[in-house]
């Protein structure tokens, strides 16, 4: 989701649970969604990271792959014929909500021994291997959250041999090992966790309480590299690049000599989809890039530009006047969405009749959609997406989702690989009804979106200036439709206020709000009051999220 256009929020995985968006986002991401299929894989090692539902189960397998080893999700109960056909190179057992002792909670599954492969269990995934294979767990009289000392027994074993004996990690349980099973070795200790990490290097078998995957444990990266390297002797051969030629590869596979359309929305992701597909079928692909008049200043031109400049047939739909028109007189934010919503979708199927025999549809779906759409089942919070809506029914094209395995960061890094600028590959997420959902309290007019766009237009280009563009999840600016009094000259005014919204965020499902300097705040308020006659006033807001959202309707 979102970089979105409509894409990003949706691709990536920004995601909001209040509300629903328009549909646009749909074209990239909704349809479709669900596990890998077997053999989609990139032929290369594997780790493979058993879901027991943990916050952090993706963020696990993020990081192995950061350390250059492909991993996937797996639900915890996936069947062990499925693991064995795959044949990984090690497991690794994730975090969970559960308590050992829970009825129902999801046990360690022991036949997985039969497999003679590494296991790592880390928080939940280390208290039932060590409750399966004999140890003894407990509910600790208080549990640890938040950042622990650790500390190292005898000399770390070889998990944590030579690290610091004394070292700051990440905890967050209640239940906690007591005495690790027989074969195995007790490696460190907390103030809440006697047996805060063991190993039966015989076995291969690891387990750690704390979380290796999160930054505030320093030295998780060097954990999780000995793990997969040093015991189960995987190569660092995994790179977002390295997927590019075997992508190109399974795309020709399932397009054969077919016709392909991609809707485009200026976001990363589509943009990304759309540039592999092109270098698989070549002009057999033709974008879609309906501009609605809702974007950034010059978003579009960049768009077509970019496309232009790789020679894929794009179709530019300029429907500026058809989304104001049936936008006239509407105030209420949910039939903003909606009507954006349909008009593309009206437009983007219009242009798709023109074209002749297309087959297939490109969709921007990313690995983060896959698990949370049940492809990592198990998780205790599954997000609702911004999937209302969606493609009609009618709409009778094969899905082609060349990104489904790759997560947003390793998105960006393929985009700037295939040669896609970096103002693209960079770009913050934004709504698919884009402005449209920023001239708050009124009806959106061509007169208040160029207002805006020109005060956003300042804004980023401030930020940019500042160095501080990739740093903020969002930046913009948003323009409530009220009137206040002002000062200029000898006269009185009375203008619109601007605000100015600018956000930190993993995800967008919380966020807290930028602490921007006071000079580049300054600049901006100065520049967007003397250069915008329409506003005489700025304001910040300094809201998180919840209990707030990102954008103001
Ligand atoms: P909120 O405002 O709910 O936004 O905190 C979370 C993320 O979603 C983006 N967003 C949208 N994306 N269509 C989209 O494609 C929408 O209607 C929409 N509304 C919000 C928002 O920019 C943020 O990244």
């Amino acid at each position: 989701m979102p970089e979105q256009g409509a894409a990003e929020a949706a691709a990536g995985g920004l995601v909001s649970e209040q509300r629903p968006h328009a549909p646009e986002i749909e074209i990239e991401r909704a349809a479709g969604v669900g596990p890998p299929s077997p053999g989609e894989a990139p032929a290369q090692e594997e780790v493979l990271v058993l879901d027991f539902g943990g916050q952090y189960s993706q963020l696990i397998a993020r990081r192995i792959r950061e350390c250059g080893v492909y991993a996937e999700l797996l639900p915890s109960t996936v069947p062990i014929e499925e693991i064995r056909a795959r044949a990984p190179r090690a497991l690794v057992l994730s975090g969970g909500p559960a308590s050992v002792y829970e009825p129902g909670a999801p046990e360690f599954p022991t036949e997985l021994l039969e497999l003679g492969i590494p296991m790592l269990g880390i928080c939940y995934g280390m208290q039932a291997m060590v409750l399966a294979l004999g140890g003894r767990v407990e509910a600790a009289e208080a549990g640890e959250f938040g950042r622990t000392e650790l500390a190292l027994r005898g000399d770390g074993g070889r998990l944590l041999g030579g690290l610091p004996s004394e070292q700051s990690c990440w905890m967050s349980h209640r239940d906690t090992v007591f005495e690790p099973p027989q074969g195995f070795t007790a490696l460190a200790s907390s103030p809440g966790s006697p047996v805060a990490a063991c190993e039966d290097p015989e076995r291969g078998l690891y387990g750690i309480q704390f979380h290796p995957e999160v930054v505030h444990t320093p030295y998780g990266t060097e954990i999780l590299t000995r793990f997969l390297r040093d015991v189960a002797e995987c190569r660092e051969q995994w790179s977002p690049a390295s997927v590019i030629e075997e992508r190109i590869a399974s795309i020709r596979e399932q397009v054969g000599e077919g016709k392909v359309i991609c809707g485009l929305s200026g976001g990363v992701d589509s943009s990304v989809a759309a540039l592999l597909v092109h270098r698989a079928v070549g002009e057999r692909l033709t974008c879609v890039f309906v501009d609605h008049g809702l974007m950034r200043m010059n978003e579009a031109e960049q768009v077509v530009e970019a496309f232009s400049g790789f020679g894929i047939p794009l179709v530019h739909v300029q429907a500026e006047e058809r989304f104001l028109d049936r936008l006239a007189g509407v105030e209420e934010p949910e039939r903003k969405r909606m009507i954006i919503g349909e008009e593309f979708i009206r437009v983007f199927e219009e242009e798709a009749a023109k074209l002749e025999d297309v087959g297939f549809l490109v969709q921007g779906t990313l690995y983060s959609d896959v698990i949370e759409s049940g492809g990592g089942a198990g998780a205790e919070t599954i997000k609702s997406h911004h999937n209302v809506g969606g493609l009609p029914d009618d709409f009778d094209f094969e899905l082609v989702e060349p990104l489904r395995l790759l997560f947003k960061d390793e998105v960006r890094a393929v985009g700037a690989e295939l040669g896609l600028p970096d103002r693209m590959v960079w770009r913050q997420p934004f709504p698919g009804p884009g402005l449209a959902i920023r001239v708050v309290g009124g009806e959106v007019t061509r007169e208040r979106l160029d207002i805006l766009r020109s005060a956003d237009a300042i804004l980023q280009e401030e930020v940019r200036a500042a160095g501080l563009y990739r740093e903020l999840w969002q930046s913009f600016c948003v323009l409530p439709v009220v009137r206040s009094v002002g000062v200029q000259g000898d006269g009185r005014t009375y203008a619109y206020p601007i605000v100015i919204r600018a956000v930190t965020s993993d995800d967008a499902m919380t966020a807290d709000w930028a602490r921007l300097p006071y000079d580049l705040l300054e600049r901006v308020s100065n520049r967007i009051i003397n250069e915008i006659r329409e506003v005489n006033r700025v304001a910040l807001d300094i809201s998180s999220k919840p209990p707030a959202t990102i954008e103001w309707e």
